[in-house]
């Protein structure tokens, strides 16, 4: 153990805490302390500034310590802390679900309220199910996802997702897969890659081998960002869509990651041009400050399963303590008007294509074998280690952090998602760190 964590374990027991997708032995042996946040950099425990190269966990797009947020938060804990949201409504649920509305895709404007993108992909799901039984299709109950999606960690979340070791152990609910997107032949590829819309077909193969009228919904990020960033190849999301309307199967897409703004327009579904019937998101919607997600939901959805039932039942019978938390949709409202006033989903679109530059750059690097991109959002893809997967990966982890530069790993895949406040020079000392780092590497 170096100077600063014996300095640290001495000072701080470290016992206590079980950590969240860690490696809890190796990280208490050799700690990576972050201690205070402003603008795009951290600051760790020894003193040293950290270019965030993840916005946090792909959630902080507006830059960290916004004052404006801390302003409103305090505000509205002074004024209404918390208000129960079952049968009861405070105003500020309202104002910020209208104004969520607002930047919503074409007719997804109807938002109900979770606290974080797993409760958002669970919730999509049984809304889905939900939608098919006000319609008289009860038996509509198998859930699709795709290999290596990513949809956080609740039963219906790892039963879609496709990243095995969030998966293997667990019961699961009925569901099946669609193969990933990665082709070989779209190495080195910029933006959205020309090969694999083929790969939709496999919801036929699916409506073969099930039944449609068995199959709720498909779920999938427009762009996978844990699996390792993966964005759609051309025209698949597009056939993905006809298929589902084929078959009348929903189409959720998860855009936990790419909403509010990665893409450079207020969501990836505006970006890429494809209408979702529901729409998961959390993280960047209260800049990460207050525990929030919504999912959008389409009108069509919504007055199926809201216009059905008694008059004075409850319509669906779902929701959370904490949904539409007052102080979340404070954070959340002062979050949007930095998002509009500062212009930042522009600022996103304008500094994609010097992004891309920047990491394309390094193509040619040691180990590398694929760098992709698109929106604020890439990856850098190693050869593993040979009989070590992951080591390479979390290799470049450890040494980005000793060099200034916060990154995610997915096994060898090293993740950049940078707040959408970056600068041309701030993707440059990305891709310094990132070549340094690179060279560096066993
Ligand atoms: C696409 C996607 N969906 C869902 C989640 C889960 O979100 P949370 O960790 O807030 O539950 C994540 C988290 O990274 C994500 O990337």
């Amino acid at each position: 153990m170096d100077d600063a964590a014996q300095d640290l374990t001495n000072r701080t027991d470290m016992s206590a805490y079980w950590m969240p997708f860690t490696a809890n032995r190796q990280f208490k042996a050799s700690p990576r302390m972050l201690v205070s946040a402003s603008g795009m950099y951290y600051r760790s425990d020894d003193g040293r500034e950290i270019l965030d190269g993840t916005a946090g966990l792909w959630c902080v797009n507006a830059g960290h310590a916004r004052p404006e947020i801390a302003a409103a938060v305090q505000h509205q804990l002074m004024s209404l802390d918390y208000a129960p949201s079952f049968q009861m409504g405070h105003p500020i649920a309202f104002d910020f679900a209208a104004r969520l509305a607002r930047i919503a895709p074409p007719g997804l404007d109807r938002i109900f309220y979770v606290n974080s993108g797993s409760e958002a992909a669970d919730t999509a799901l049984k809304m889905a199910i939900a939608y098919h039984r006000a319609r008289g299709e009860g038996q509509r109950v198998r859930l699709v996802g795709r290999e290596r999606g990513y949809h956080g960690v609740g039963f219906g979340g790892i039963s879609v997702g496709g990243l095995v070791n969030n998966r293997r152990v667990y019961p699961l609910l009925t569901s099946d897969h669609l193969r990933h997107t990665q082709d070989p032949r779209n190495a080195f590829a910029r933006g959205l890659p020309p090969h694999g819309a083929e790969r939709a077909d496999d919801l036929e193969q699916l409506v073969a081998l099930h039944g449609a009228e068995t199959i709720a919904a498909v779920m999938v990020e427009p762009v996978a960002g844990a699996g390792g960033v993966l964005p759609p190849p051309q025209g698949y999301l597009e056939r993905l869509r006809t298929i589902c309307d084929r078959h009348g199967i929903l189409l959720i897409f998860d855009e936990v990651i790419t909403g509010f703004g990665r893409l450079g327009t207020p969501f990836a579904a505006q970006a890429l041009g494809v209408t979702p019937d529901l729409m998961t998101t959390a993280k960047g919607i209260t800049n990460a400050t207050v525990p929030m997600g919504a999912v959008f939901a389409s009108r069509k959805v919504h007055d199926t399963v809201v216009g059905g039932g008694a008059d004075g039942a409850v319509e669906f019978f779902h929701g959370y303590t904490y949904s539409g938390h007052p102080v979340a949709c404070a954070a959340g409202l002062a979050t949007l008007d930095i998002y509009e006033r500062e212009g930042l989903f522009a600022n996103a679109a304008a500094m994609a294509p010097r992004w891309e530059e920047a990491l394309h750059s390094l193509k040619g690097a040691p180990n590398v074998v694929d760098i992709r991109n698109i929106g604020l959002m890439g990856a850098i893809e190693l050869s593993p280690r040979a009989g070590a997967p992951g080591a390479r990966g979390y290799q470049a982890l450890v040494k980005a952090f000793e060099a200034g530069l916060t990154v995610r790993v997915a096994g060898d895949i090293i993740c950049l998602s940078p707040p959408l406040i970056i600068n041309a020079v701030q993707i440059g000392r990305v891709a310094e760190i990132l070549n340094d780092v690179l060279k560096s590497l066993d």
